[in-house]
């Protein structure tokens, strides 16, 4: 049995990332149809080789041993298939999935409740681990490692402590932003695995697969098309084979060829690469405004009237991979292919040039 408590309506990005196409954040819509879409067991998973491959091992160890997993933490950029592995891994050991968030626990007791009404072997997937508040984390220890809570009954000097044993069940626990996870909870995990960008064969064969679900004719052109603009993130994919797919059904008879797939991303002001509106803005108010950089997160957040979060999590990464941005100790450089990309004669900044110069110097130095 599935059922959800997941509440919090948003990973980082606030209403701005709600807004995009190309956004890897969560939006209502997508919930029914990725719903469909998702892969259920492990060998309908396209891509992450590495991480479906550890987790078939584990899986099945844990299943021949008849114990229930090690808790397993997910991070990488929104939109990757975090929740679907979740669900996954709840499938294949035969269990039930409870879905929650970081910011929807709000006090101790709401993840108490969580905990003892596990079943053994359950998995609690945690989406957004990081936005737990302190004393929520602080139960998370001794359930995760000891598989038991201590709460307080009473008040005054009449309180007193009370351990309550808890089922062995599997925590999945889910974040864009390893880095702030405090270590004792990093600690608790036994399986850590970072999920990538997908390449464009798996890319391809994802949109060939949802294509075929939600019952989309594309020719081989097409579906390429869309695969190469969803910025390697199953999510974008499926939200514009939808958008794509509506242009279709409206314009062109319902077929998504090459043509139709270029002239309805065109119409969404979706680029070659994936980029949109908010892409460009970004990387045009680091060439513009600061001269390439380096500029601070916080800066260029308020240069383009986008939140932090959501420049790190959603924007940032993909600029990233594409080798548009780079971060150095001083700040955000927008790079020579993001100048080609724009249109715009390359000039790096003498400061620039030094950043760059120290990125070079420490392969170390572009992690602020
Ligand atoms: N839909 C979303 N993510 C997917 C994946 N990794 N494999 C297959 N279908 C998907």
């Amino acid at each position: 049995m599935l059922y959800s408590t997941h509440e919090s309506g948003g990973e980082a990005g606030g209403e701005m990332a709600l807004e995009r196409l190309v956004g890897s954040t969560e939006r209502e819509e997508d919930r029914a149809v990725e719903t469909s879409l998702r892969p259920r067991k492990l060998d309908e998973y396209i891509g992450q080789d590495r991480v479906k491959e550890n987790l078939r091992i584990v899986i099945e160890a844990a299943r021949a041993r008849g114990e229930s997993l090690d808790h397993v933490l997910l991070y990488g950029p929104p939109g990757l298939g975090k929740t679907t592995l979740a669900q996954i891994l709840a499938i294949e050991m035969g269990v039930s999935l409870r879905i929650t968030s970081g910011p929807a626990i709000e006090r101790a007791g709401d993840l108490v409740s969580l905990l003892t009404n596990l079943k053994t072997g359950d998995v609690l997937f945690i989406d957004e681990i990081h936005r737990l508040a302190r004393q929520v984390e602080e139960v998370l220890y001794s359930a995760m490692e000891d598989y038991a809570v201590d709460i307080i009954i009473g008040k005054g000097p009449a309180a007193r402590s009370m351990r309550i044993g808890l089922p062995r069940f599997t925590l999945v626990g889910a974040t864009t932003r390893l880095a702030l996870l405090t270590s004792p909870l990093r600690d608790r995990f036994g399986i850590i695995h970072r999920l990538d960008f997908y390449d464009e064969r798996a890319m391809l064969e994802i949109m060939r697969r949802s294509a075929k679900i939600l019952n989309v004719a594309t020719d081989e052109d097409g579906a390429h098309e869309l695969a190469r603009r969803a910025r390697g993130t199953p999510r974008v994919a499926n939200r514009l084979l939808k958008r794509v797919r509506d242009y279709a059904q409206v314009r062109a008879g319902g077929f998504i060829d090459g043509d139709v797939a270029r002239e309805a991303l065109a119409r969404l002001e979706i680029d070659q690469l994936g980029l949109d509106e908010t892409d460009r803005r970004v990387l045009s108010a680091i060439v513009e405004k600061f001269e390439g950089g380096p500029v601070g997160i916080a800066t260029l957040a308020a240069a383009t009237n986008e939140e932090v979060d959501a420049i790190m999590d959603v924007y940032e990464p993909y600029l990233i991979q594409l080798g548009f941005l780079q971060r150095t100790p001083r700040g955000r450089v927008a790079t020579r292919l993001a100048y080609e990309h724009l249109g715009k004669p390359y000039a790096a900044s003498a400061v620039a040039r030094a950043a760059a110069q120290l990125t070079f110097l420490d392969p170390d130095g572009d992690d602020e």
